[in-house]
Order: C-alpha cells, then structure tokens, then sequence
C-alpha cells in the first residue's frame, strides 16, 4: 500500500527516530502534520523535511491541547507516536531501582510514555482512516534493573495494541519495539550511562546501536502494509535474545 499522497500525522517528530520517520515519509511522498513541544526545534525540521509538510507545538501530556490539536488537524491516514518514557533531565535524574525511585517519577514516566499516547489514540483515533502506530521498547520483555517505570509503561502500551486492534477495526493499529537506538535522547544522557547502553549492544548478534532510520522503516512498512493489525515489530538487533 503506496504511502504517497497519504496525510500522516507524526507526534514527536522533530527529533530521533520520529524525525527519521518524517524523513521517509517524505521521501515517500506523503503529506505531513509533526508536532512536539519545542517550536525550534520543530522549525528546524520542518525547514530540513521540506514541502509538505504542517508544524504544531503540542505537549502531547496535555489532553485539552491534544484534544483542541486534532480536531485542527482533522482526517488523516495515519498516527504514529514518539513520545519518550522520560519527560525530562529531573525525573530522569530521580529515577533508579524501583525500591529508590519515589512514586511521582514513576508515575511521570508513565505520564510521558503512556499518557501521552492515550491521549493521541483517544482524541486522534476518531481523524484516522488507515492505521496507527505506537513505538514501544524492550524493557519489559527482557528485563533491565532501574527500568521498571518505562518497562511497565512499554508493556501497557502493547497490551492495548492488541485490544484496539478489535476495537478500532477496521483502522489497523500496530507497534514497533525498538531495542537500544542512536537517537539525541541517548547522546543526551550522562556519558557512563550512554557507554553502558552501547556496551549492552556488544552482545547483541547485531553487535552495535540500532539507527533511527532503520527503526522508521518499520513504522512505514506497518502503515503501509494493509493485512498488519495488532502485531508487534520486534527491531532490536537481537537484543532480548543476548
Ligand atoms: N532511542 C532508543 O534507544 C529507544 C529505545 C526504545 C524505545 N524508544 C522509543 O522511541 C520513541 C522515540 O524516541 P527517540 O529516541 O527518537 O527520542 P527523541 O530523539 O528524544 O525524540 C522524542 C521526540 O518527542 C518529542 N516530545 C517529547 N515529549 C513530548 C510531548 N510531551 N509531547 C509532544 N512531543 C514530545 C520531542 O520533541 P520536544 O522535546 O521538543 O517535545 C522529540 O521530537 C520514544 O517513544 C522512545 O520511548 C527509543
């Protein structure tokens, strides 16, 4: 199924793997709504994606704003969402074995990840023709000590795919689990934490970090593939296998 043409609306695409995404569709010749938080930032990629292509400020946390965001936007082909388990530098700073992290930064994380995508599947659901994808992780497959709120927020997020999938038939709805990726939020972390990451992908039979790019590729394949519904695209160069 050709995206071209098609309308596709990206929550968080002004940077890492939803940026890569952006860039695909385009190059795919769809039409483009990107949202996320930091005007800049979305100006910046606006102006990189060139074209067609729609920029919102939106804080996907907020449901009144994400409410008010798509009824603007409308009738679409397809969502996908890319907001992170980690709102910002201070819950990720308060956060380590579940027994340490206090209760409001776990519940901020699952605020960011999986809030923010029920906000997008409740007010955005109603505007989509085609499909959606969600972009989950790995955590709560294989399990990572000082994960448990991004794990948990992962495996809720899955669990919903799979009961929306009958609910919003015939809209598809999909995820895609990445494993650990080179994106500004992994450069973004405290230097030891960024090399214990990359060390944990030297056991991997793909033994390196994931690119943004190829993880957008299965966001696109997803949407573009019309027998895809409920499932769940595992791209982690093996991770949960090492
Ligand atoms: N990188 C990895 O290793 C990895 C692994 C597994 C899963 N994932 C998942 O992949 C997705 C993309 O991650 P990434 O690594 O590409 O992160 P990223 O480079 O930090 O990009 C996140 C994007 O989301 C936007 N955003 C953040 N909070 C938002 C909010 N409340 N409302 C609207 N937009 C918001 C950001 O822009 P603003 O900050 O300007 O809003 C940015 O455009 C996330 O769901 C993440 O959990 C990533």
């Amino acid at each position: 199924m050709s995206l071209k043409d098609r309308r596709i609306v990206l929550i968080g695409a002004s940077s890492g793997i939803g940026l890569a995404c952006a860039r695909a569709a385009r190059e795919a010749g769809a039409r483009l709504v990107i949202a996320g938080r930091n005007t800049e930032r979305l100006e910046h990629a606006r102006r990189a994606l060139d074209g067609a292509v729609e920029a919102f400020r939106l804080d996907a946390m907020e449901s009144e704003s994400v409410a008010a965001f798509f009824r603007r936007v409308g009738a679409h082909d397809h969502l996908s969402i890319f907001v992170p388990t980690v709102p910002n530098a201070r819950v990720r700073a308060q956060l380590g074995l579940f027994a340490d992290t206090p209760s409001d930064a776990f519940a901020a994380v699952f605020a960011s990840k999986f809030g923010a995508n029920l906000n997008c599947l409740r007010y955005g659901a109603p505007h989509v023709r085609g499909s959606i994808v969600l972009v989950t992780g790995q955590a709560h497959r294989k399990s990572l000590p000082g994960y448990a709120a991004g794990a948990a927020a992962n495996g809720a997020l899955e669990a919903l795919v799979r009961t929306l999938a009958l609910e919003l038939a015939p809209v598809r709805i999909n995820a895609v689990a990445p494993g650990i990726v080179e994106t500004p939020i992994l450069r973004a972390m405290p230097a030891e934490m960024f090399e214990a990451f990359a060390a944990k992908t030297r056991n991997q039979p793909v033994a390196r970090l994931g690119a943004a790019g190829e993880i957008a590729g299965a966001v696109l394949e997803l949407m573009g593939n019309g027998y895809a519904t409920g499932a769940v695209l595992e791209i982690d160069g093996g991770y949960k296998l090492a």
